[in-house]
């Protein structure tokens, strides 16, 4: 739909791979004329399948081309925006960005920010801690002789630290000596595997609550394997009416902090049910990967929503009829969730037509048109439906369709983890 009484609505998205391209055709299907900014040097096949893209290589600052382009709506797959040398530039053009800048973005930006502003509110928050350096965190950890999950202070796709989940005292302290503590350590006590999320829209000092949702964050069945740097599987429901509490419990008593920073854009919070009560793991500033294109689908008014957001104004989403559950599905492939392993550039065939959206992430088109591997994570199968198991179902059937050498997916999405809560 139109959101300009005049002309065209531009939406350029700041990304690469699936959530790139996935949210390209959505909005360019809901009305807009939309384009890419690929920030990052890989998986650009799926974005340029959709509409023109610009590469950051090509073209190291944007806001040249923002200031000519004018877009209505500046959709970013990251926070990295934040931190580039052009960012003053960027931020004095007064992006339409549905993003929190400044104060805003620090929820997600500075754990322990997050940390303070919970203890501030009265939001139950995993109990962490920062320190400078490994032998601080050696001592702390004796000390506590709680069991820590390692994490990035300073969030960002390039931090020296990426999550490791320890689960006993003598985890931890195995793996301290392998980090880079050059930006400190972020220690959260390991609070178990009771995990949900929430995703909301904040506007005009409001919590629209839009999904709850899952994501399967170990690599292999059962649960099994190290927590991958990005989900294997990922559930949504549309959940409006907070059915599940995150948000009454985890977001509302933050909205004084929103109105008082003006923050605007999404916000998603991941928490782990313990003793009982939820507590906050991390908040995020920005649709996720696999969720994002989810809710776009499942919105009947996407860009409308989007951009009104964008500008603070009040919003008023409307779903799609019959679109309750998501699933979404990584296809992974040689070597992951073990990033160091790299494999060759295998070929990448689908058998048949594909009834529900595929993204594609780490491939690229050969010169006749054949795909192959050029990376960790070749795409992502999401199905959307009334019921869970329905949009399970399409979401199996699709993936099966994919075939690449080593390449492999969870074939237990759902039957773990869910309702959330469970295990
Ligand atoms: N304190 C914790 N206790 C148990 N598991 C955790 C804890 N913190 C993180 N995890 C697990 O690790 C995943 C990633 O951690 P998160 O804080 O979301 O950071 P990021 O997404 O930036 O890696 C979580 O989704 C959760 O599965
Ligand atoms: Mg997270």
């Amino acid at each position: 739909m139109a959101v300009e009484a005049n002309g065209t609505t531009r939406v350029s998205v700041l990304g690469v791979g699936a959530f790139t391209q996935a949210m390209m055709r959505r909005l360019r299907e809901d009305g807009a004329e939309v384009s890419a900014y690929l920030t990052r040097d890989y998986a650009h096949h799926g974005p340029l399948s959709e509409g023109p893209c610009i590469t950051a290589a090509a073209e190291p600052n944007p806001c040249a081309r923002l200031r000519r382009e004018r877009p209505d709506l500046i959709l970013p797959m990251s926070i990295e925006w934040a931190l580039k040398p052009w960012t003053d530039e960027f931020l004095a053009l007064n992006p339409p960005l549905l993003c929190p800048t400044g104060e805003g973005l620090r929820l997600e930006r500075e754990r322990d920010f997050a940390r303070e502003l919970c203890g501030r509110f009265g939001v139950p928050f995993a109990r962490a801690w920062f320190v400078r350096t490994r032998a601080e965190a050696e001592a702390l950890v004796r000390h506590e002789q709680r069991p820590c999950v390692i994490k990035n202070p300073l969030c960002s796709p390039t931090s020296p630290i990426h999550t490791i989940v320890c689960e006993s005292v003598a985890d931890t302290l195995a793996w301290l000596p392998r980090l880079d503590d050059a930006e400190g350590i972020f220690l959260q006590e390991y609070l178990g595997r009771r995990e949900a999320g929430h995703i909301a829209l904040v506007s005009e000092g409001e919590i629209y609550p839009l999904v709850t949702n899952q994501e399967y964050k170990r690599a292999f069945d059962g649960n099994l394997g190290i927590v991958a740097g990005a989900p294997l599987g990922g559930l949504v429901e549309r959940d409006p009416g907070d059915k599940y509490g995150l948000v009454r419990e985890l977001l509302t008593p933050l909205r004084p902090w929103f109105r008082e920073v003006g923050f605007r854009g999404p916000v998603q919070v991941t928490a782990m049910l313990h003793e009982g009560r939820w507590h906050v793991l991390e908040y995020n500033v920005r649709l996720g990967v696999t969720s994002g294109p989810m809710i776009a689908r499942m919105l009947a008014n996407p860009l409308e929503t989007f951009v009104r957001c964008a500008r603070n104004e009040s919003l008023a989403p409307r779903w799609r009829d019959g679109l309750t559950f998501g699933c979404n599905l990584t296809l992974a492939g040689y070597g992951y969730p073990f990033t160091q392993l790299t494999g060759p550039r295998v070929p990448v065939t689908v058998a048949g037509e594909f009834t529900c959206d595929v993204w594609w992430q780490e491939v690229a088109a050969r010169a006749d048109g054949v795909l192959e591997a050029t990376g960790h994570r070749l795409g992502d199968v999401a199905a959307l439906a009334g019921t869970l198991d329905e949009a399970i179902a399409s979401a199996y059937s699709n993936i099966r369709r994919i075939h690449s050498l080593g390449s492999y997916y969870r074939t237990d999405v759902g039957q773990s983890l869910w309702p959330p809560g469970n295990e």
